[in-house]
This record gives C-alpha cells, structure tokens and sequence, in this order.
C-alpha cells in the first residue's frame, strides 16, 4: 500500500470516557465488522478486562474506509492501555503511530490521565484530533470542554469533533478527520529492515505473536530477522493484520502495522520497543529510546492452603510466560510458609495478577503488604536493591537508605480540595505546584512511592467521594530517614508484617498496626502481646487478654446442634488462619493491619 494511504493512529483518554466505544464504532461504521457479529468492546478481549472495564493490553486493528475524496484508505488503530502502571507501553505504542484522537468526556471535562495520555502523544510529536464523547447526554457541555482543552492542555480545539459513541453521530466526522488532519507514515521501502516491537502475547494456538510497525524496509514470510536488543534469530513463520481477527497478508511494508509469528517460544523473549531488523543486510542503528519495564511494586504471594504451593508455582510460570514485567522469585516465611516474591509493573498491574491467580487456577492467596524498591547504601560504599523489608541487612553495615519519588498530579473539585491536600501531606508530600482547570483545581506533588502503592488510591477516592483523578510517574530516588518496622506476636517476629517506614512516623503506624491486629487475631487461651519494634526497640505494645476457660462450657452446655454449629463455623473459619508459634492469625490480618485510615 502506499503511504500516501495509510494513516495510524491510537485513542487517548481518561478510563471511562469512551474509548472502547468509539473504538467499536470506528469499527462499524468502516463494515471491517458485520453487525450481526458486534459485540460491545471488541478490543478487550479478555474476561478481567471486560469485568473491570480497563483496558491492559495494547490491540490493534485495520481498518479500510473509502473517504469522501473516493480513496480507499488503510487505518490502523493501536488501542492503549490507559492506566498509569502500563505507562511505558503506552509511550511505545505512541511512537508506533502519528497521530491521536483525543477523547474527553463532554459531560466531565479533562482528567488526570487525559494529561498523562495527552502528554505521551505530544511527546511522540503526534497531530491530535479531540473529540468530544457523549454529547447525547444532557450535561453534555462541549465549548466548556473546548475551552478547558485549549487552557489545560493548551492544543487548539477548533477543529475539535462533538460526538455520540453510543448513538453514532458524528463517527463519519471523525473518519474523515483521521484522514485529513493526522499525517501519513514515512519511510524507505528499499532501506533494510527496521521494525519495531510494539507489543507480544502469547496464544495457546499460535505461541508468541508479535505485534510489529514497519518503519523501513518489508517483512516478508520466511525470513529470518534479528531482534536487536540481544542478537537472538527467529525464522518468520507468519505475518498478518487484525481485522481484528488475524488475517494473514504476504508482507508489511513501511507505514504499516501487523503481527508475525516465529516459533518464540516466551513472551520474556521479545521486548517492547526493541527493534527488528532481517539477520542479512539488517539496519545498523536500533530506533532510540528502548528500555525494558521493570517492576516497581513487590509483594509476596502465598497460599492460604500449604498443600497448593506446586499449584502456585504452576500458574506464576503461566503467567510469567505472557507477561515480560511480571516477576517472581522463590521465598519462604516463617509465618506463611512458601510462597513467592513478586515484582509488578504498579498496584492495577499486581491485583490483575492475583486475581487471575485466584479465579482463573482456583488458589486462594495471602498478599503480604505492597514495598517498593529502595536502595540500601552499604558503609563499604556497596548498593543492594531491597526488594523484600525482611531482606534488610544489620543496620550496623548500612550507611543510608534510598526511596523511589513520584511526581503525582491529582485533579479535584475546588470542594475537596482541603481534603486531598490534607491526605498528601501526611504521606509525606511536597506541594510543588496548584492550578485550576476550570472549576477544579489541579494540585502536583512530589511523593514517596512508599506512601502511595498501599491505599492511596482509596484514600483519594473516599476523601474526594470519587469526584478526583489521579496520574503519577516515577521521578528518581532520594535519601530518607527509613527504619524497618518489625510486629512481634506473642514475642516472635512475624517478618511477613515487616514494613518500611520513615522514622517520623513510625509510633503512628507502629501504634495503628498493633491495635488493628489485636482486633484482628481472635483470643486464644493465654495473653498475647503484639508489639512493634525498631531494631531492638519496641514503640508500641497491646496486650490480647486470655480466653477464660470456662466460657465455652457454659455457653453451649447443652444444644448438641447448636455445639456442632459451632465448631463447623471454627473450622471453616480455621481454614483461613495461619498456625504461627502458638498462635493463629488470620489472612486477613497480613493486609488489613497495613491500612492506613
Ligand atoms: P477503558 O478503555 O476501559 O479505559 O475505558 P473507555 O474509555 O474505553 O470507556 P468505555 O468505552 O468502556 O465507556 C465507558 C462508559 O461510557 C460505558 O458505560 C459506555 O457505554 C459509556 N459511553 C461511551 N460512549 C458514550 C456515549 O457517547 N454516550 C453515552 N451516553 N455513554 C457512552
């Protein structure tokens, strides 16, 4: 196809604002989908997706639609996961395309991941089209939304579309927008080979499938290309397009957007933003900018029943198969026995998991409170990454200690306002900047990391009734005063409860910690204390008085039924403790202790 024809594109948007929906239509409306076999939200394919309404993976999809002009062109849509924890595949699939729509919801005006979206596109040099959803809605207010795009984001918004996603109107508008406002794709047809990875999944069918944009050159079926970042060859077995379903073609050119299949055998084994080229007469320079994603949030996973740890085991490995920045190692716990220590891309990223974990391979799981990754610098002038509190070496070595900052941008109703400032100042936040965009305030802060994966979100959310959005990206590492806070149960440390704190506000949790779990662990026979402690150090105590002994005898003397009652509500209730020393905790505990409020 030539490039004069082709044009590429991706949506960005704040979640709800009706991407997939206009995705849907685009689709529709150009007949690459029969009516009959719509079904809402196509491009979420998968089940969590759908139920949860985000979107995780990016997808793809061609599209043929003949212009007003008489043309035929070729649209490829790249559809982007829209929350913060897949930020880096959103910036990859953004360089894959040159232009954007811009969709914002007209009944609510810009959001905090609009800004973040929006930020990516002008970054990867994209022309943006905005595009007004849900003008079939009564608080439908498009030249507000007009004017908060040209102030906010400061992108001209004259050329802006008003649309119905639900009912259709003014889809034609925005076909024909993609075709005369975004540019076409450039590149050299007789240049070698170069590609770039913009995504890969596996497929219990096909394997591996890599989703590719051809830059220079043409991908034909049967070569061997070479992946740049490590050198490894693969022999192409198959390459196509989505429409959306796979549709196999005899070869990509410059401009365009496919998938290929070559035996790969892992998802580990392709790499976002990685550049393809052929093994022969390959391209001398990789495209800039490849970086793989890295974890940023750990925690560990254990079974609540001992007996399912191989199960476990199994359905990680599965996971990790199709899933490049997922991690997990080995790690055992005198508390909980043996599990894994996690690494995920961000907090969405890690309850995807677990969910799927649990639903999809039937294991019910303790989730031992989120960490991030400090840098703990050595007296020896050594630096170890700390991925686990438990892990953390003998203070007497340890020289100081690091943390991950994020520069968080939160936008609330002037109403709430007070509420969010208040809730990022005792996370320890940094106000670094406070605007309005219309009639909410847009507040910028620089956070611990630390003080945000836990329950930020909910925080935020509750404090602001869910009136504010919420976007952040990782600013850089910096020194702080943080202890690691131990939970001593009946005198014996329970490392699955180790958190790390900063000093200052170790009491308070300390204090918050020990009074939820004495709320938590249910009386046994004798006294239970439940401390907190620094090093050696305890900063907050309370004590679980005993069970008198003769409390059950007197209760349920004689009811037969209602003694067999009883003890089947134990046992079930049993199946959910863990035996630690001499005492039981419930699973509960190991995340519930940990929330702030
Ligand atoms: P993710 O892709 O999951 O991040 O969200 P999204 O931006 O794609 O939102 P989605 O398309 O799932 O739409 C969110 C909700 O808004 C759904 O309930 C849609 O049915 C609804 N919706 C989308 N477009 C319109 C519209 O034009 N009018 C009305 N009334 N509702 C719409």
């Amino acid at each position: 196809t030539e490039l004069s024809h082709i044009r590429n594109f991706s949506i960005v948007a704040h979640i709800d604002h009706g991407k997939s929906t206009l995705a849907d239509r685009l689709i529709q409306e150009t007949g690459t989908v029969q009516d009959r076999d719509m079904k809402e939200q196509l491009l979420d394919a998968m089940d969590i997706e759908r139920e949860r309404g985000i979107t995780i993976k990016a997808n793809t999809v061609r599209l043929d639609y003949k212009a007003d002009d008489g043309e035929t062109y070729i649209l490829n849509l790249i559809d982007t996961p829209g929350h913060v924890d897949f930020a880096y595949e959103v910036s990859r699939s953004m360089r894959a395309v040159e232009g954007s729509l811009l969709v914002v919801d007209s009944t609510q005006g810009v959001e905090a991941q609009t800004l973040a979206n929006v930020y990516q596109a002008i970054d990867a040099d994209h022309e943006i089209v905005p595009v007004f959803n849900k003008i079939d809605l009564p608080a439908s207010d498009v030249s507000r939304v007009a004017e908060q795009v040209e102030d906010v984001i400061g992108i001209d918004a004259s050329g802006a579309i008003a649309v119905s996603a639900k009912t259709g109107q003014g889809i034609h508008e925005v076909l024909e927008a993609i075709v005369t406002h975004l540019p076409a794709p450039q590149g050299d047809r007789a240049a070698p080979l170069k590609a770039m990875l913009v995504d890969s999944w596996y497929d219990s069918y096909l394997g591996v499938v890599v989703l590719v944009r051809i830059m220079d050159g043409v991908l034909k079926k049967g070569e061997r290309i070479r992946m740049m970042s490590n050198g490894s060859i693969h022999h192409v077995d198959r390459i196509g397009v989505f429409r959306p379903q796979m549709q196999p073609v005899d070869e990509l050119g410059p401009g365009e957007i496919g998938f290929l299949t070559a035996s790969i055998k892992q998802v580990r084994d392709t790499r976002v933003g990685d550049t393809i080229t052929h093994e022969k007469k390959g391209c001398d320079t990789p495209l800039p900018g490849f970086k793989p994603a890295q974890p940023v949030v750990f925690c560990g996973l254990f079974p609540v029943d001992s007996a399912e740890f191989e199960d476990l085991r199994d359905a990680i490995e599965k996971l990790a198969l199709n899933d490049a920045s997922f991690s997990s190692e080995m790690e055992t716990s005198a508390a909980l026995g043996f599990g894994f220590r996690c690494g995920f891309l961000g907090l969405l990223h890690l309850e995807v998991i677990r969910d799927r974990i649990e639903r999809e391979y039937n294991i019910e799981l303790i989730t031992t409170a989120p960490s991030v990754v400090y840098h703990v610098y050595m007296k020896d002038g050594t630096m170890t990454e700390l991925h686990n509190p438990a892990d953390m070496p003998d203070l007497t070595y340890v020289d100081h200690l690091e943390e991950p900052r994020i520069k968080a941008t939160i936008l609330v109703p002037d109403d709430y306002l007070g509420d969010v400032l208040k809730l990022c100042q005792d996370r320890r936040g940094i106000q670094e900047d406070l605007s309005y965009a219309g009639p909410r305030a847009m507040v910028v802060y620089d956070l611990p990391l630390n003080e945000v994966v836990f329950d930020f979100y909910d925080r935020l959310k509750s404090v602001t009734k869910g009136y504010a959005s919420f976007d952040y990206q990782m600013t850089g590492y910096r020194e702080d005063t943080l202890v690691k806070m131990q939970i001593l149960v009946n005198d014996e440390p329970v490392d699955a409860l180790s958190v790390m704190v900063h000093r200052d506000r170790a009491e308070m949790r300390g204090r918050a910690m020990v009074e939820k779990l004495k709320e938590l662990i249910p009386r046994h026979m004798f006294k239970i204390p439940i401390q907190a402690a620094i090093g050696g150090k305890v900063i907050a105590r309370e004590t679980l008085s005993a069970l008198r002994k003769d409390v059950t005898a007197k209760c349920y003397g004689g009811d037969a039924t209602r003694k067999r009652k009883l003890l089947e509500k134990q046992k079930a209730g049993k199946k959910k403790m863990r035996q630690f020393g001499k005492v039981e905790i419930p699973q509960e505990a190991f995340i519930s202790a940990l929330k702030m409020d």
